[in-house]
């Protein structure tokens, strides 16, 4: 049966703004989404509010609900009290376009920051044969729907917006991962994950991989393997001898 439900929103532009109290129809099946859509249909026209599938693929509807970030269709309202006051907030870690639109043009910065798969020269298609444990392990990453959850809640930047410019966020130093255990690649991943996307500042906390949509095991799978390999080639005394005989 449906009921009034109470809904906190936050409206406002770059130049500020607020939360806005609304009582708006809930009925039964419904996600926050259709809540959204009812307040634009029936109060609020102008609602300004990124969404396109509608079914948790697309990563356009990424928010905060109840200061978690989540995204917007896949969020039930049946999760909460139908006394609960359900507060909706843009992401917080990007610039506000209007309402609960954000610029996350930072994540395309990041993204083409990543040097391009790059095998060796001269494999023609179909030469090559992955294993299948190799196909499974890049599997797992492809999966990001690039909703950017994940960017929008690592401390590292989310509360430092001076690390932006040195760090590329969990989605990104991921896509370095994959490349760098992609068997075909041949570029240098490792030092770069850290001297150009900030590896180091990641600090395991492991927000990213619990608000991740697609369940992607990105602190487990790919960060920290990341981190093992950087540490591998700095502390291996095989290596760090290498390095003094031949790097000069
Ligand atoms: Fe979203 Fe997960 Fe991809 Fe991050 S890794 S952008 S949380 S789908
Ligand atoms: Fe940030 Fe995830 Fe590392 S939340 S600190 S990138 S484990
Ligand atoms: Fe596509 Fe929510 S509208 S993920």
């Amino acid at each position: 049966m449906g009921y009034q439900g109470h809904f906190r929103v936050w409206r406002g532009d770059a130049d500020g703004g607020g939360l806005e109290d609304f009582t708006v129809e809930v009925n039964e099946g419904e996600v926050v989404l259709d809540i959204i859509h009812r307040l634009q249909a029936t109060q609020t026209a102008d609602l300004a509010v990124r969404w396109n599938c509608k079914a948790g693929k697309c990563g356009s509807c990424s928010a905060e609900i109840n200061g978690k970030p989540r995204l917007l269709c896949m969020t039930r309202m049946s999760v909460f009290a139908e006394d609960e006051v359900v507060t909706v907030t843009p992401m917080r870690t990007f610039p506000v376009i209007r309402d609960l639109v954000t610029d996350v043009s930072y994540n395309y910065t990041k993204a083409r920051e990543v040097p391009a798969f790059s095998p060796p020269k001269g494999v023609a298609p179909g030469d090559y044969r992955m294993s299948q444990v190799d196909v499974e392990r890049s599997q797992e990453f492809r999966k990001c729907i690039e909703c950017f959850l994940c960017q929008n809640t690592c401390h590292v930047i989310r509360d430092h917006e001076e690390n932006k410019q040195s760090f590329s966020g969990p989605r990104f130093l991921m896509r370095v991962a994959e490349l760098e255990m992609h068997p075909l690649d041949s570029a240098d991943r490792v030092d770069e994950a850290r001297s150009e996307h900030g590896l180091g500042l990641c600090n395991i906390t492991k927000c990213c991989t619990d608000v991740c949509p697609e369940n992607i095991q990105i602190t487990d799978n790919a960060l920290i393997p990341m981190k093992e390999r950087v540490a591998d080639r700095r502390y291996d005394p095989i290596v760090w001898l290498g390095n003094k005989l031949f790097r000069r």
